[in-house]
């Protein structure tokens, strides 16, 4: 028998508590003994919980108790997690959490003192929720050089998007919706304007690389500004609008950012829709592969918590993960990164008079040759889709567009990134 705390009995906390028990039997043929949970922390008591008779509300219980060995953290945020958490790894103990937030700030130094302490701070249950991608890094592509990262790493937002996408419903309605399902954020502004993505990209490189990611340096937006109108255009492009998450690793050099982009028919990332979660993972022998799963959610992010624990009760005595140093890694500016882009623009456009599919005038004269696009029902707009060309070049060639359409009473309306 191995005893265990539960720091934090929210939504994924309690969650951690059902399939423990819910799959004891498992469990205990998985790591050769039994897990019992001897307290769980929390503010408030659980009266009628099957956990109701484990339940404190002083830290001091849990860190001081020399017969528990495993610690789970799912509070969320970083006070009293990360006090909580550096506490009982220095007090021999190892810890499993969900908290994204957590990890990519101070990762390292919790990876650290685990190491120092030859206990384990394990994480899974931080990207893609229930999707194993962590173990998946460390031990399965051990071998791999990877070069690219690439994933729709947050189940709200995802969910947002679709449900804007196959059922027209309005931004404020799917966030609700996605937080009466229990997948957003407390705050849900992690999620919409991009921060859970970008840590989740951070922790993700930081495994990849070996060495710590400041996810400030990450360039990165969220999907507030996008509108249902935004939806018609990638539909009749038979694209997509996903947010991604994305990390590009060339030797020393590493790009990353979070942006929604449209994603065309044949990107893999195309077709994860709802609250899933895709990660597409480019590298030198296996090429690419593709993790997809529930991306958010109780049992599902509870699943890749209570699989860390299975692991640490089975190497009671090891530090299993070599995770990342305190070493930074910089994170190069995107602009040198090419792809095609989309805008949207108020007015009629100017027609090629020899191909009636591509812009003339203003348009061309800052973008080059772009192929226009309408989408039904949308009168006195347009949208254009750009050759390849550099980040760099988009934003000085877009920002005089705009210049110039203002100038002749029209707007800029949107931009967008495409990944093809
Ligand atoms: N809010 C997160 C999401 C939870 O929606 O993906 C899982 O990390």
């Amino acid at each position: 028998m191995i005893y265990a705390a539960i720091m934090g009995f929210g939504t994924i906390g309690s969650g951690v508590y059902e399939v423990l028990y819910g799959n004891r039997d498992r469990i205990k043929a998985a790591c050769g003994q039994e897990i019992e949970v001897k307290y769980v922390l929390d503010l408030r008591d659980f009266p009628g919980s099957p956990a109701e008779d484990k339940v404190v509300h002083d830290f001091s219980v849990i860190v001081s108790d020399p017969e528990v060995r495993l610690v789970v953290e799912t509070m969320g945020g970083l006070n009293p997690a990360y006090p909580f958490v550096k506490a009982c790894l220095e007090a021999g103990k190892h810890v499993a959490t969900s908290n994204k937030a957590l990890v990519a700030a101070h990762g390292s130094e919790l990876l650290r003192i685990a190491r120092e302490k030859n206990v384990n701070f394990q994480f899974e249950g931080s990207v893609g929720g229930g999707i194993p991608i962590i173990r998946t890094i460390y031990r399965c592509l051990a071998g791999e050089t990877i070069s690219e990262i690439t994933g729709v790493l947050n189940g709200t937002t995802n969910y947002i998007l679709t449900k804007m996408s196959k059922e027209g419903s309005a931004f404020d309605a799917a966030l609700k919706e996605a937080q009466r399902l229990g997948y957003a954020e407390q705050d849900p502004t992690a999620d919409v304007e991009g921060h859970d993505t970008c840590r989740k990209i951070a922790i993700l490189t930081a495994l990849v690389t070996g060495k710590e990611i400041h996810y400030e340096d990450i360039h990165t937006e969220g999907i507030t500004g996008i509108t249902a109108e935004d939806h018609l255009y990638a539909d009749k492009l038979g694209m997509a609008i996903r947010l991604l998450g994305s990390s590009r690793i060339e030797g020393d050099r590493v790009y990353a950012w979070v942006a929604p982009v449209m994603a065309g028919r044949d990107n893999p990332l195309h077709s994860v829709s709802g609250v899933y979660n895709g990660i597409l993972i480019r590298s030198n022998m296996l090429g690419t592969s593709m993790y997809y799963g529930s991306g958010a959610g109780k049992l599902q992010t509870a699943s890749a918590v209570v699989a860390d624990m299975i692991e640490e009760a089975s190497n009671p005595d090891t530090n299993v993960l070599a995770g990342w140093s305190a070493d930074p890694q910089p994170i190069e500016p995107i602009g040198d990164l090419r792809r095609r882009f989309f805008l949207r623009l108020s007015g009629q456009c100017a027609r090629d008079a020899g191909d009636p599919g591509i812009c003339a005038g203003t348009a061309r004269e800052y973008l080059g040759d772009c192929r226009v696009v309408t989408a039904d029902g949308l009168d006195g707009e347009y949208g254009l889709l750009t050759e390849p060309m550099s980040e760099s070049r988009f934003a000085e060639a877009s920002a005089a567009l705009a210049r110039a359409a203002e100038a002749e009473g029209n707007r800029l309306i949107q931009t967008l990134r495409v990944e093809e």
